[in-house]
């Protein structure tokens, strides 16, 4: 029974974090979404917002549920028996502090692995950060992430002010 954790800050999911979900869910028997309460970043979204735009768009799936976690990710998957954490690289640009953070979280909690997939070439430009960006200049993400999420972020920049 392999259960695995893909953790991240999801704000907001994008098309590229759902491939990783869906190439996942074929590879783990349970695949648990942790989304970070991270106290030193920022995010658009609260993290209702995150994990509801997450469970909306994963529902088709049996075995993907969705959870928020707060502190170290190796405690997370300690506390779930989870023995698999799944990140995507998207660059080689990405893979020094994938690295790093898998070898800090197996000595966190030995025996805990890290699974890279590799992001498909049509999801490997695509960051929560850069539709962010379009979207604050009023440009259209339907292209980069689910529609529900394309709206959602359409309605949180409408009515900011934008540029000056
Ligand atoms: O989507 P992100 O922001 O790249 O995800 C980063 C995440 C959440 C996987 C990482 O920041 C994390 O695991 N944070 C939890 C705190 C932790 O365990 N830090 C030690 C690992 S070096």
């Amino acid at each position: 029974m392999l259960r695995a954790i893909y953790p991240g800050s999801f704000d907001p999911v994008t098309n590229g974090h759902l491939d990783i979900i869906k190439r996942a869910s074929r590879i783990a028997d349970e695949l648990i979404i942790g989304v970070l309460k991270n106290k030193t970043k920022s995010s658009l979204f609260s993290m209702e917002e995150r994990v509801t735009m997450l469970e909306q768009v994963v529902a088709g799936y049996g075995n993907v549920s969705v959870m928020s976690f707060e502190g170290l990710l190796a405690g997370f998957a300690r506390r779930l028996d989870a023995g698999v954490v799944i990140r995507g690289l998207r660059a080689a640009g990405d893979f020094t502090y994938e690295c790093r953070m898998s070898q800090a979280n197996s000595a966190l909690y030995p025996g805990l692995e890290t699974l890279f997939l590799p992001a498909a070439p049509e999801y490997s430009h695509i960051s929560s950060s850069m539709v962010k960006e379009i979207a604050s200049y009023g440009g259209d993400t339907g292209l980069f992430v689910p529609q529900t999420v394309a709206l959602q972020l359409k309605q949180k920049f409408a009515g900011r002010d934008l540029v000056s």
